[in-house]
């Protein structure tokens, strides 16, 4: 089936070549939903962005479009309004045809791409030996989303762990080990993560006021990278050590990712270094190799160089995702590489793709973006913290959700006079906890910083997971009380959409297939979040004016049916965002 958006645009541009003559093929028809619903559904403005081109008022150029206009079948006749914006106004039989039609197709109506694509997304990334932080947070979050979305759309996707499992901040932290706590680098399970995060810190505050130590981490560094067998070990068990506890979030949050971290490309890197130097790219300055950038200045205003390989011999960050980038594209077969970042990582990025553009190392059927995303900030504003100035656990901050929505059950169960499972309880606080903090994350514009605020990613009313879930338990209840199993209605269960409301959820409900195709163009996943909030505010009026199970039978039967699309759609756009449903809550 294809979607209505698209059938109207090819609907378009026929008229517009039987009107213009055929070099208006390709012209883009600019059909979007109406801002308004008093001007229709979906409105052109084709015809004025034509004048020009065409040397005639817009009101005429739109008339002889509608005089070859075919679109009977899925709209009123269509309107011209202004000084020549075309309105489109879906009729109610097309509508019913159309919803009838996905009632037994998993996917609704949406179409699988019909341009595969091989993606990889790098996303999540934590480093070893360090907590996994808030930004890592968003990260997962939202490259999880992200990959969900193109997974559905049929695309082949890798999700990549790029942890920061290399370095020399390994040589800092073993040096120091092996003095204050030798056990950590022989045995598993010495110490916690907790522990290993203050042990960096402290390597650090040594590395940095004391030289003999700075050049003992140097030298685990030199046998890392030789593959010293002790200190192989040691990297090793510190980085299961770390591994351990982000599994810990990744169960909880429902995340899988295949971990190739940076350790992976340290064998590449010599030939990035060669490569560059090869296509003429590389200068040496100061000892160091470097690539002078364009479009990069210091406060001199001369070009900024991105440094490939320190005087000392040593490799940076951008090197790394320099072998990374060719081993994705060569190796890997990517044809879309999409990093899930801060936005504070926006200019690393922009500067590696500069280069490997430059040197050539990117076909032109390889699109690679950067996804970035703001900072989530405390109440206060500030970038969020413990009461007592430290950094937020993770792990605390799930716990905390799932805790705070526990209270509010337990006063509602209570309230309600129900009697409920222990199972049930923890169940349920479970799935609204996590995913209220998941989609108070998805559901911002991912380019700006957000407030965490439990208070208000745990409300029932507004855009937040709960107030979701809860419009989708209200329609199971609906199935429960009448004891009818949506799926099982039949192929005769026949919609007949007569009342306003039904119209307006009838429309919104067929619009899911554009709102994914969009997601999937410019990665913004709070559209889809939007789409799903109003999808339920709408199901909200309509199941407020309508009567479903008193209704008569022919009615009853179709607002059933309607009911259970309904579900079926907050179903899968909630699995879209990570976000599992519940049937009673
Ligand atoms: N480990 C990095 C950090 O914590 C993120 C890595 C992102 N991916 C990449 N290919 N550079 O900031």
């Amino acid at each position: 089936m294809n979607l209505t958006i698209e059938q109207l645009k090819y609907k378009f541009e026929q008229a517009l070549m039987a009107a213009f003559g055929l070099e208006m093929a390709g012209t883009d028809p600019m059909l979007v939903p109406a801002s308004n619903p008093k001007f229709g559904d979906y409105q052109s403005n084709a015809a004025l962005s034509l004048t020009k081109k065409l040397g005639k008022p817009p009101r005429e150029i739109a008339e002889a479009i509608l005089g070859y206009l075919d679109v009977i079948e899925i709209c009123n006749p269509p309107s011209i309004a202004g000084p020549g914006f075309i309105n489109f106004t879906l009729k109610p039989a097309y509508l019913e045809g159309q919803l009838n039609s996905i009632q037994q197709d998993p996917r609704l109506g949406v179409p699988k791409t019909n341009q595969l694509q091989r993606a990889i997304i790098d996303f999540s990334s934590p480093n070893i030996a360090k907590e996994m932080h808030v930004g890592h947070l968003r990260s997962t979050i939202i490259g999880d989303s992200i990959a969900r979305i193109l997974e559905f759309q049929g695309h082949d996707v890798l999700r990549l762990n790029h942890v920061g499992d290399w370095g020399t901040q390994f040589g800092m932290l073993i040096a120091y080990l092996r003095e204050v706590c030798p056990e950590a680098l022989t045995t598993s399970d010495a110490i916690d993560l907790g522990d290993l995060v203050a042990f960096y810190r402290e390597a650090k505050q040594r590395f940095d006021g004391d030289e003999s130590f700075q050049e003992t981490a140097r030298q685990e560094v030199v046998k890392l990278q030789a593959g010293a067998e002790d200190t192989r070990k040691a990297w090793h068990l510190l980085c299961q050590q770390s591994r351990r506890e982000f599994e810990i979030i990744y169960d909880l949050l429902d995340i899988h990712l295949r971990e190739r971290g940076e350790s992976f490309y340290n064998p590449l890197l010599p030939d990035v270094v060669k490569d560059l130097e090869d296509s003429g790219l590389l200068v040496e300055s100061d000892g160091a190799k470097c690539v002078f950038l364009q479009g990069f200045t210091n406060k001199e205003g001369n070009p900024l160089p991105l440094i490939v390989q320190k005087s000392d011999g040593g490799y940076n960050y951008a090197t790394t995702d320099l072998a990374a980038l060719r081993y994705r594209i060569g190796q890997d077969g990517a044809q879309r590489i999409i990093y899930v970042t801060d936005s504070g990582q926006a200019n690393h990025f922009a500067q590696v793709f500069q280069v490997a553009k430059r040197a050539g190392w990117i076909p032109n059927n390889v699109e690679i973006v950067h996804v970035p995303f703001g900072l989530v900030q405390g109440e206060d504003g500030k970038k969020l913290k413990t009461r007592s100035g430290e950094t937020v656990r993770l792990r605390d901050l799930l716990d905390e959700a799932i805790i705070r929505f526990r209270g509010y059950l337990e006063e509602k169960i209570k309230e309600e006079n129900r009697e409920e499972t222990e199972e049930f309880k923890s169940h349920v606080a479970t799935v609204a906890g996590i995913s209220a903090v998941k989609y108070a994350d998805l559901s911002q514009n991912r380019n700006s910083n957000y407030i965490f605020s439990y208070d208000k990613m745990l409300a029932p009313i507004g855009n937040t997971a709960p107030y979701l879930l809860y419009a989708y338990a209200r329609i199971q209840s609906i199935s429960r009380q009448g004891n009818i199993n949506f799926d099982e209605l039949g192929t005769d269960a026949k919609i007949r959409l007569q009342e306003q409301t039904e119209l307006v959820l009838a429309k919104h409900l067929l619009q899911l297939g554009d709102v994914i195709n969009n997601v999937e163009s410019d990665l913004l996943p709070n559209r889809l979040c939007l789409y799903l909030y109003e999808l339920s505010e709408k199901f909200n009026q309509f199941y407020h004016q309508c009567p479903v199970l008193k209704a008569k039978e022919a009615v009853r039967i179709s607002r059933l049916a309607l009911c259970g699309i309904t579900a079926r759609t907050l179903k899968l756009g909630l699995s879209l965002l990570g976000i599992p449903v519940l049937d009673r809550m």
